[in-house]
């Protein structure tokens, strides 16, 4: 599909209402813990906030009893995945994964690869490890850590096959597109962390910020487009729906897989 089939960026609302755009976020950054963020990042321009949603006592359970068996502690050295994982296999990389239906879709259809999510997200990463003991995906990790961190310190060089960007937050506002996670910074660590001819994948569902993807994408040396230059992918039958996703379709939003190659 072309890229400039894409969905109107006047488009009148958010695809997702939890998404860290609307004034009520905005003022929930500056009431954020600092406490809480200087655990998770020490950035001081970030990608996301920490929401105030619910955790269940179900995840708050997993977050205690699975974390320690499934969960990577956030190293600022590269650690080494033959160890964590007790095999040697090629690895995904899904970043911002949100509850985790992907993550945990993409490691129960593929046993033969490693599995990493990285969310910053308490509830979600509850959810997720609730999804991993219940379907036995031994083969995943998870790290609830800023993945700009993760990408750029924890993980080793050139040791990821896959790097998959699902329904980043938009951040529609122009003063706080700093804070969208494709930047030179996210793309350097993706570079780093990718394998020779590894992917990168984003999806969005949000027009302006496809561009915006398109734009630091061609713009960037280290990347070539898997379908030709500036064009969208169609949707891969791997990947499922995203809760996310679904939402955009019911907005009437066009969704853009761009999927680019490491050079
Ligand atoms: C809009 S949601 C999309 C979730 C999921 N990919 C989906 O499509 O359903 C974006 C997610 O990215 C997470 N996120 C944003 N910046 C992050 C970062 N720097 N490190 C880790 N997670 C991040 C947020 O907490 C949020 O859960």
């Amino acid at each position: 599909m072309p890229a400039d089939k894409i969905a109107d960026p006047s488009a009148p609302e958010s695809n997702n209402s939890a998404c860290p755009d609307s004034d009520a976020v905005t003022s929930a950054i500056s009431h954020d813990s600092g406490e809480v963020f200087s655990r998770l990042t020490s950035r001081s321009i970030r990608s996301f906030v920490i929401r105030n949603g619910r955790t269940t006592p179900a995840q708050t359970d997993a977050m205690d009893r699975l974390l320690p068996k499934f969960g990577l502690s956030y190293s600022d050295q590269p650690i080494d995945l033959q160890a964590q994982f007790g095999r040697t296999a090629a690895t995904v990389l899904e970043i911002g994964f949100g509850n985790g239906d992907v993550f945990t879709h993409i490691a129960q259809q593929q046993p033969e690869r490693n599995v990493i999510g990285v969310e910053v997200h308490t509830a979600g990463v509850g959810h997720a490890l609730l999804a991993i003991e219940q379907k036995q995906l031994t083969h995943t990790r998870v790290i609830q850590h800023d993945a700009l961190e993760v990408l750029h310190n924890m993980l080793p060089a050139e040791s990821i096959e896959k790097v998959l960007l699902l329904f980043p937050d938009p951040w529609h506002k122009k003063r706080h597109h700093k804070r969208r996670i494709v930047q030179k910074d996210f793309l350097d660590g993706v570079c780093r962390v990718l394998k020779p001819t590894g992917v990168l994948h984003c999806a969005t569902d949000w027009a302006e910020y496809g561009e915006w993807m398109i734009e630091h994408l061609e713009g960037d040396s280290r990347f070539e487009n898997t379908v030709g230059p500036s064009m969208a992918s169609e949707r891969p039958e791997w990947r499922p729906l995203t809760r996310f996703e679904a939402r955009g379709h019911r907005l009437g939003h066009s969704v853009l897989d761009l999927i680019y190659r490491k050079v």
